[in-house]
């Protein structure tokens, strides 16, 4: 509990109104405003800029040191000794596992990889044209009516299934996504593979088991694992309010691969891509930096920035030097967009406006560089990223159900018409 208290007043007149202030790991404390509605006020925040939307024990940022904790764990850490199912379990179960938890665990997973054929038709029903997150949103939505008669949330071993089967069929339906969209036949996950490479093998291959290159296998992994969890943004907070209602599991998540597919959010790896194609050469670099800066210009420069780094996004870090080693071990070492990459963050880093906004590389700045080196088009960038990020959602999702929980339902500033009569 806490023995620190907040008392508010009011233009310099004491309220006796006193606010709880509750002590964190790590992080700011937090003042506790549930009794400020009695006393008749709401706090405002739009944004959520200074509002803590729960208590989790699962990721940790520091925006201003730019750090990145897993259950505990730096990421850079994990992305260099685990991998993307030992962190998905991590991030379940709040520790690593031992040799035989993980055996099981990854046994779960590839058992509940198959998607059912209503599924496989809802996918083949959309046009060639349809971009692949409506696509993923659409299939991921469908997965409650597969999974929902025989779901009781309430039920660890029923979560535990739901977890299975959600981290299992997430790169099987991104690849029948990709080989809808272009026209190929599915293949069938293969238990015979390890995670990115069976999403590779799916994607890529043809039904027999095609070679997948380790290294490619190694990269997408990790890319996986950089993309697994990242505390309250925005698609997390939308996945915690809508299962606040109690619906299906399945569902919340499809709302938060809607939240996820913006370009302020993760789509924002795909419009890196488009942005570099656009900027084409390093000679039109300082350009569009000067785009990014003019207020009167809409252009922002795509993978910088972050309403809670105000420092390097440490998944930058990791990602840019793993974008350097795929690419030498591709023998791409001198593509294009990588220069204008490295040469645009360069330039961004020294310039007085990115310096004083504290403005960053993010996780989205080199991802696309190495999706695209992998042969991932564009357009699926951000159902990689939302095949990353479902662990991250169940996590926080599996946190709040599995103890007593509010449905979330915040308040507002009105400033719309007093009461008036229908004229005569
Ligand atoms: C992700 O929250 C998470 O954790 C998200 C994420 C995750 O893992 O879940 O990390 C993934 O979404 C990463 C962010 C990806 N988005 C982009 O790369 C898009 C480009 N970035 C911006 O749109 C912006 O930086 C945001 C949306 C990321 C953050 O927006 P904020 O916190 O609301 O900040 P802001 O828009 O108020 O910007 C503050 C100032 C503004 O200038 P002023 O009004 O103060 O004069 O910085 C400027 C902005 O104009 N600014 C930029 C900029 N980002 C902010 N100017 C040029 N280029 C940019 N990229």
């Amino acid at each position: 509990m806490t023995d620190k208290k907040a008392r508010l007043t009011v233009d310099g007149q004491d309220t006796s109104v006193e606010l709880p202030i509750y002590a964190c790991t790590a992080g700011p404390d937090v003042i506790d405003v549930t009794s400020l509605t009695k006393n008749g006020f709401f706090t405002y925040d739009p944004g959520f800029m200074s509002t803590a939307s729960c208590e989790s024990k699962i990721t940790f940022i520091d925006g201003g040191k730019g750090i990145l904790l897993h259950r505990g764990y730096p990421i850079d850490q994990l992305a260099e000794h685990s991998d993307y199912l030992e962190t998905c379990y991590l991030l379940l179960k709040g520790e690593l596992p031992n040799a035989e938890q993980k055996q099981q665990f990854v046994q779960a997973v590839k058992d509940n990889s198959a998607v059912a054929p209503s599924i496989a038709k809802l996918i083949q029903s959309f046009p060639k044209e349809a971009h692949p997150m409506a696509v993923l949103c659409s299939a991921v939505a469908g997965l409650a009516a597969v999974y929902n008669d025989d779901t009781d949330i309430a039920k660890a071993e029923d979560r535990d299934t739901t977890a299975y089967r959600l981290i299992g069929q997430m790169p099987t339906l991104a690849a029948m996504t990709f080989k809808h969209l272009k026209g190929e036949d599915f293949v069938e996950p293969n238990k015979a593979l390890d995670y990115a490479e069976n999403y590779l093998n799916m994607t890529f291959g043809n039904s027999a088991a095609s070679k997948v290159s380790p290294t490619l296998a190694k990269a997408m992994d990790r890319i996986f694992l950089l993309h697994a969890d990242h505390e309250q943004n925005a698609s997390t907070s939308t996945v915690r309010l809508s299962g606040s209602s109690g619906t299906n599991p399945f569902a919340a998540i499809a709302a938060g691969i809607s939240t996820l597919w913006g370009p302020a959010h993760g789509g924002a790896n795909e419009a890196v891509l488009n942005m570099l194609e656009e900027i084409g050469s390093v000679e039109n670099i300082d350009t569009y930096v000067e785009k990014a800066k003019d207020k009167a210009d809409p252009f922002r420069l795509m993978g910088f920035g972050h309403r809670v780094y105000k420092n390097f996004d440490p998944r930058a870090k990791v990602m840019k030097q793993a974008a350097d080693e795929v690419l030498s071990e591709l023998g791409l070492e001198n593509d294009p967009l990588l220069a204008i990459a490295k040469k645009l963050e360069k330039i961004a880093l020294e310039d007085e406006y990115f310096i004083q906004k504290k403005l960053y590389p993010n996780v989205d700045f080199y991802s696309g560089i190495i999706m695209k080196a992998i042969g991932i088009p564009t357009e699926m960038f951000t159902v990689i990223f939302a095949t990353g990020r479902a662990v991250g959602w169940y996590a926080h999702w599996d946190e709040m159900v599995s103890q007593p929980y509010k449905i979330g339902r915040p308040r507002q500033r009105y400033t719309g018409y007093a009461k008036r009569d229908y004229p005569e």
